[in-house]
C-alpha cells in the first residue's frame, strides 16, 4: 500500500506541475483530494491494520495530502500571477487617442439678467421675495383687483390645474402675498423674480418667460418716486446715457397705469432698426398700486400708496444681447449660453 501511496504522491506532483490553466486546478484537487479519491479510499482499509502500522500509514496519508494541497496552492499562485503578467503586457495605453470632451456649460442668459437687476435694487435696498408657481386664481387675479368675468383676464390666458388654481400669468400675485404677511403695516420694498406662464407662442412670446415685480409700499410715496426708480434702472442697466419716458397704460391692478420706455441704446434716440425708428425701445409696465389692491391686501389707502412695476426677463436679455427668438432661451444648447459669457 505504501507503494501504491508514493506511486500517487508523484503521479500527483506530476500532474499539477503541468497544469497550464486555473480551471485544471480544481479537477486535480477532487481527483487527488476529495472524499471519493483512490488517496482518501485507503483511509478506510486503516482498521484491516495493527495499531503501529495504523499510526505511520495515517502519518504517510496526511503528509502526502498536504504536501499535494500545497503544491495546488503554491501553482495556483503561479499561474494566477502568469495571468495578470499577460494582462498587463496585452493592455497598452495609447497616447495619441483624443480625450474625452468635458467642456463646461456656462451660465444662462436669463440668470445673467436676473442676477444683474436683482444687484441693482439690492443696491437700492430691495429685498427679494418669491411666490409659487402654481398659484391660485384669488391671488393670481382677484386680489389683484380683476374679479371673475373681468375682461383683462383675457390677455392672461394661462394653464388652469382646475377652477381655482393655475399657473401663476405674472408675478404680480407676489404684491398681494407681501402685503398681506404685513398687516398692514409698511414699508415694503421688494422686487420678486420668476417664471410665469400664459398662452402664447411666436419668436418673441413663449408659453413660459420670465418676470421681475417690483414693490415699493410706503406713506407719501408718488409717481416721481417711481420715475426716478425707473430712471436709476435703466442707467444701471443699459447706460448712463438712458433716458426714460412714461406712456398712460392700463394695468387692473395700478392706477395711473404707464408702460415705460427707455431711449434707445443703440442709435441713442435718433430711430434705427432696433428702436423701430421711434427712439425708444418699451421696456416694462407699470403703476401706482390700485387703492382697491391696497385694501384687499390688508393696507388702508388713506394712509399708504405705492408703486409697482413688471419687467420681462427674456426682454430685457434680448435687447440688450440682440437675441431674435425667445426660443433660443429654452433649447438647452451650450453654445447658446457661451456666446454671452465672454468674461
Ligand atoms: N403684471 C403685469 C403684466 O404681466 C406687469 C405689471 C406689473 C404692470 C406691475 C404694472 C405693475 O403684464
Amino acid at each position: 500500500m505504501k507503494e501504491k501511496i508514493k506511486e500517487i504522491h508523484s503521479k500527483a506532483l506530476s500532474d499539477i506541475s503541468n497544469v497550464k490553466v486555473l480551471d485544471e486546478l480544481t479537477n486535480i484537487r477532487n481527483i487527488y483530494l476529495s472524499k471519493k479519491s483512490e488517496l482518501m479510499s485507503f483511509m478506510s482499509k486503516m482498521k484491516e491494520l495493527s495499531q503501529e502500522e495504523r499510526i505511520s500509514f495515517g502519518q504517510l496519508i496526511n503528509s502526502v495530502k498536504e504536501d499535494i494541497a500545497s503544491r495546488i496552492d503554491e501553482r495556483r499562485k503561479a499561474l494566477e500571477e502568469e495571468k495578470l503578467k499577460e494582462q498587463l503586457d496585452k493592455e497598452v495605453v495609447d497616447f495619441t487617442l483624443p480625450g474625452r470632451d468635458y467642456s463646461k456649460g456656462s451660465k444662462h442668459p436669463f440668470n445673467t439678467i436676473v442676477d444683474q437687476v436683482s444687484e441693482i435694487f439690492i443696491g437700492m435696498g430691495y429685498q427679494i421675495a418669491e411666490g409659487p408657481e402654481v398659484e391660485t386664481d384669488e391671488f393670481n387675479f382677484e386680489l389683484l383687483n380683476v374679479p371673475k368675468g373681468h375682461p383683462a383676464r383675457d390677455m392672461q390666458d394661462s394653464f388652469f390645474i382646475d377652477e381655482s388654481l393655475l399657473m401663476r400669468s405674472q408675478t404680480s400675485p407676489v404684491q398681494a402675498r407681501v402685503m398681506l404677511s404685513k398687516n398692514g403695516v409698511g414699508p415694503i420694498k421688494i422686487i420678486s423674480p420668476g417664471k410665469v406662464y400664459r398662452r402664447d407662442d411666436d419668436a418673441t412670446h413663449s408659453h413660459q418667460f420670465g418676470q421681475i415685480e417690483g414693490l415699493v409700499i410706503d406713506k407719501n410715496i408718488n409717481m416721481g418716486n417711481l420715475l426716478s426708480t425707473l430712471e436709476l434702472f435703466a442707467k444701471a442697466m443699459f447706460g448712463e446715457k438712458r433716458e426714460v419716458r412714461m406712456r398712460s397704460s392700463y394695468f387692473p391692478f395700478t392706477e395711473p397705469s404707464v408702460e415705460a420706455d427707455i431711449s434707445c441704446f443703440e442709435c441713442g434716440g435718433k430711430g434705427c432698426s432696433l428702436c423701430k425708428g421711434t427712439g425708444w425701445i418699451e421696456i416694462l409696465g407699470a403703476g401706482m398700486v390700485h387703492p382697491n389692491v391696497l385694501r384687499m391686501c390688508g393696507f388702508d389707502e388713506n394712509e399708504y400708496q405705492g408703486f409697482a412695476f413688471g419687467i420681462g426677463i427674456e426682454r430685457v436679455a434680448m435687447l440688450k444681447y440682440g437675441i431674435d427668438d425667445i426660443r433660443k432661451f429654452y433649447a438647452n444648447d451650450k453654445r447658446f449660453n457661451k456666446q454671452f459669457n465672454k468674461e
